[in-house]
């Protein structure tokens, strides 16, 4: 029976799977309550269709992310109304193909070098971070097509990692935290939005001159520097934590399956020799789809309702909030099959549902992820990069590893994604040079 605090303990003990046991029973939308806090919940997708396309007029992002606006501001994440229609238009022709490939190409190649210098030793590796380094430093070179330093992105990875981190305590306190300076966790807050706040504008003033660059400089002339400062904040914490935390999850499955990495390997020689190329392959492109199915990062996000919304089985009313669960969605028996099983085979043979709001990491309609090809190839080419070594798996069968639900979907608490890591031989001639 539940107590005046509603689900709220299970909430803190497991997030993932009270979110399961709400909408996997058959209902298309079902409900929690946090202590005074009610929420529905869904992940069918007819119901997920109409919130986030056919009628996202109706909805809005709520409460929810307001959360995250002490360190990325007004940043097209919490961005609502004109100031995100601005904004979404004004980023979107930096995201084109073009641009961003050539970027990812580049930061590619110094990863690979990098990361055989570390696999030289056999060192036991945390994949987690790893990729961290990896997508931040593609993440970079795509958008900023700037050349930091190792050092610099370094100190990016550690300043967002923290400030990715104060945000999920931040968001995941039921009562609003209290702004003072008195609470220490206020202060640690301020600390790491100070540390971005350099960061970006270390960024803006050092990028080289591209799409990003005249974006970013019209967005400036529009709203002033402070939409600049958000935008670049939003940009490297959307893109870095979520893209991690996969590609961190995806190193682990191949590390655990030699023969899908066998079947890799084959790969390269059927596809040109350029980074991006490759990581479209539809092997590779299957990888990162079922890593995503099964790990999708943004494993929930949140709508409010504009106005009372009928649905056949109940009405949402005005103001309150839904939470879509791409997790639970991804792992509907009713929509997979063996939703449990991690099968990259069944992308490359079509084995999906027909539905394609059966498979939402990166959220649909409007407010879609703009990073999405973006991650894509970048998860593709960290895959690539995987395929230069042999990886021992060290943290146990992925069947027992359950990920954190914080704002992300993270690594296993405790026992983390670690593997021991070797040049693969046949490759040592080439990664030696
Ligand atoms: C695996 C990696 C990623 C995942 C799973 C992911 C997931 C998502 C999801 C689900 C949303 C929609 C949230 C909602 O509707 O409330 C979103 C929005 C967004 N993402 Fe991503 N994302 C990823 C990578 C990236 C990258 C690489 C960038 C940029 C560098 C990025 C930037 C953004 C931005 C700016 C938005 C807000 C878009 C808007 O509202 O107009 N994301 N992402």
């Amino acid at each position: 029976m539940k107590t005046i605090l509603g689900d709220l303990p299970e909430f803190r003990k497991n997030p993932i799977k009270l979110s399961e046991n709400a909408t996997l029973n058959g209902s298309r939308i079902g409900e929690i309550r946090l202590f005074t806090r009610f929420y529905y919940i869904s992940s069918d997708p007819y119901i997920l269709r109409s919130i986030l396309l056919d009628d996202a007029s109706s909805w809005r992002k709520g409460p929810e992310v307001g959360r995250l606006s002490p360190a990325m501001g007004e940043g097209l994440i919490p961005a609502e109304g004109e100031r995100w229609r601005i904004g979404r238009e004004t980023l979107a022709p930096a995201f084109k193909p073009d641009e961003i490939n050539h970027g990812l190409d580049v930061g590619a190649d110094r990863l690979l070098r990098g990361i055989a210098h570390l696999a030289s030793d056999h060192q036991t590796v945390d994949l987690h971070k790893l990729c961290g380094h990896a997508t931040l430093v593609m993440t970079i070179q795509a958008l900023f097509g700037c050349h930091f330093s190792s050092e610099y992105i370094e100190h990016v990875r550690e300043a967002v990692a923290e400030g990715h981190d104060v945000m999920t305590q931040h968001a995941a306190q039921v009562v609003p935290p209290i702004k003072s300076k008195l609470s220490s966790s206020y202060r640690r807050l301020m600390r790491a939005v100070e540390v971005l706040d350099d960061i970006a504008e270390y960024i803006y003033y050092h990028m080289d001159e591209c799409k990003m660059k005249k974006a970013l400089m019209q967005l400036e002339q529009l709203l002033g520097y402070k939409a600049v400062r958000d935008e670049i904040v939003t940009l490297l914490v959307a893109g870095f934590e979520t893209s991690a935390n996969a590609g961190a999850w995806m190193l682990y499955h191949m590390a655990e399956k030699p023969e899908l990495m066998q079947r890799l390997r084959t790969q390269h020689e059927c596809v040109g020799s350029k980074p991006h190329e490759i990581a479209k392959q539809p092997l590779f492109s299957g990888l990162v789809k079922e890593t995503l199915r099964l790990y999708p990062s943004a494993w929930w996000f949140a709508r409010t309702a504009n106005r009372d919304v009928a649905f056949e089985e109940r009405t949402i009313p005005k103001n309150a909030s839904i939470l879509v669960v791409p997790w639970a969605l991804h792992r509907n028996p009713r929509l997979w099959d063996a939703p449990n099983t991690f099968d990259p085979d069944r992308w490359v043979e079509k084995r999906i549902p027909q539905d394609r709001f059966s498979w939402l990491p990166f959220g649909a309609g409007p407010r879609a992820c703009i990073g999405r090809n973006q991650a894509m190839i970048e998860l593709g080419i960290l895959a690539w990069l995987a395929t230069s070594f042999d990886m021992l798996p060290l943290s146990g069968d992925t069947r027992n590893l359950k990920p954190e639900g914080g704002i992300t979907l993270g690594p296993p608490p405790g026992s983390g994604l670690y593997v021991k890591m070797a040049v693969h031989e046949p490759q040592y001639g080439r990664l030696a040079a």
